[in-house]
């Protein structure tokens, strides 16, 4: 069994790393043959919009999945018109577009913060009398990490903001003053069979993801989020690992956006599930029976963002689990998580405090 995974970040590393134990093989496509991916496995070298190239790696494995979102569809279709592509690219030109994320809710009834398409200044303008005040202002496209998006606090901030983001197609979103932030993870055999991780909380330090806790344990608010999760598999026929990132607010779940691939918040599943999202998203795509997603223990995931602590400090902390990406400290770039699981609760919100200290993290 071999898999190709186009783009080599560190989510295709750790895909990489997953498969191996089960007997799967995988190539990547990135136009860096040493970075994150490639320091694990072989890379075909070449950009990820480039047809040919795309079509170089699909013919030298059994199934084509990605690592990263913004693979232009097009591309993607004629680079690999013979093979087998999961997820379905369907599901990545959804992704990529944050109106099409906004109209598959609206289509399966799924809640989701009000908003409004903006292709104008003029539309920019009209858009605070419908939605109030503050809006977010977020392009279509490309945005990740909060970056492609401002908050928009006053009539005196609009025309700015507007020329900021490139005066590109955007989505003007109301505020929602949330309680929490929650993921959850599901994945689908190429059989249909679907699991659910558990919901994960997470916390957003400017727009980037700081940590994730989970299990976060509520009966009902896990079963509405499964629902919703379900109804979107099925209108996608979908296989691979899904996430959809929700805002809890008035204890109801609103869906923020939706990711097609493994996710940061849940890299705790990798010592704190059963089997972790990446070896379910890779027993998906290539047919294999789906892994227990019950969670082992209390987890946390702290990210490591911009540049890597102390090594030594952070090895010594009792049980902790240090993830290097291999890549180049640079300002706001994630280059590496940590993850402790513990038996209870108390002793998990100890160890945390103990690592964002070592962190030198506030
Ligand atoms: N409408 C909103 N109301 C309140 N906070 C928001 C809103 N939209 C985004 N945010 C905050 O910004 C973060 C990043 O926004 P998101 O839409 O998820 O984009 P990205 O693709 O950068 O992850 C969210 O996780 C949340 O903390
Ligand atoms: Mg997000």
């Amino acid at each position: 069994m071999r898999v190709g995974i186009i783009g080599a970040g560190q989510l295709g590393r750790m895909l990489a790393l997953a498969g191996y134990p089960l007997g799967i093989q995988t190539r990547f496509l990135d136009p860096n043959a040493n970075g994150s991916g490639g320091q694990v496995g072989p890379v075909v070298v070449g950009e990820i919009d480039d047809a040919a190239r795309i079509d170089a790696l699909a013919r030298q494995v059994d199934v084509v999945t990605f690592d990263i979102e913004n693979v232009p569809v097009d591309t993607l279709r004629a680079g690999t018109a013979d093979s087998i592509v999961r997820p379905p690219p369907e599901a990545l030109s959804i992704a990529q577009d944050r109106l099409n994320e906004k109209q598959l809710f609206g289509r399966l009834n799924i809640p989701a913060a009000p908003y409004m398409p903006i292709a104008s200044l003029g539309d920019l303008e009209r858009a605070p009398d419908a939605l109030g005040w503050p809006i977010v202002l977020k392009a279509r496209r490309l945005g990740y990490d909060g970056r492609g998006q401002r908050l928009v606090q006053s009539a005196a901030e609009l025309e700015v903001a507007w020329r900021e983001l490139g005066r590109v197609p955007s989505l003007a979103e109301g505020w929602v003053d949330f309680e929490r932030e929650l993921s959850l993870i599901a994945v689908r055999g190429s059989d249909g069979a679907t699991a659910f991780y558990p919901l994960a909380e997470n916390v957003h330090v400017d727009g980037i993801l700081h940590t994730t806790t989970a299990p976060y344990q509520d009966e009902r608010t896990q079963s509405r989020a499964e629902d919703y999760l379900a109804l979107m598999l099925a209108e996608l026929d979908y296989c691979g690992v899904l996430t959809v990132e929700f805002f809890l607010a008035d204890g109801e779940l609103m869906a923020n956006e939706i990711a097609p691939r493994v996710h940061n918040s849940g890299h705790w599943t990798i010592e704190g599930a059963q089997t972790s999202q990446f070896e379910n998203h890779m027993r998906a795509i290539v047919g294999l029976p789906l892994g227990g997603t019950s969670p082992t223990g209390f987890s946390f995931m702290l990210n490591l963002i911009g540049e890597l602590p102390d090594r030594e400090r952070l090895l010594k902390i009792a049980g902790l689990h240090l993830h290097d990406y291999g890549k180049t400290p640079r300002p706001k770039r994630k280059i590496g998580h940590c993850t402790l699981v513990t038996a209870t609760e108390e002793e998990r919100s100890v160890r945390a405090d103990e690592l964002i200290a070592v962190a030198g993290i506030p």
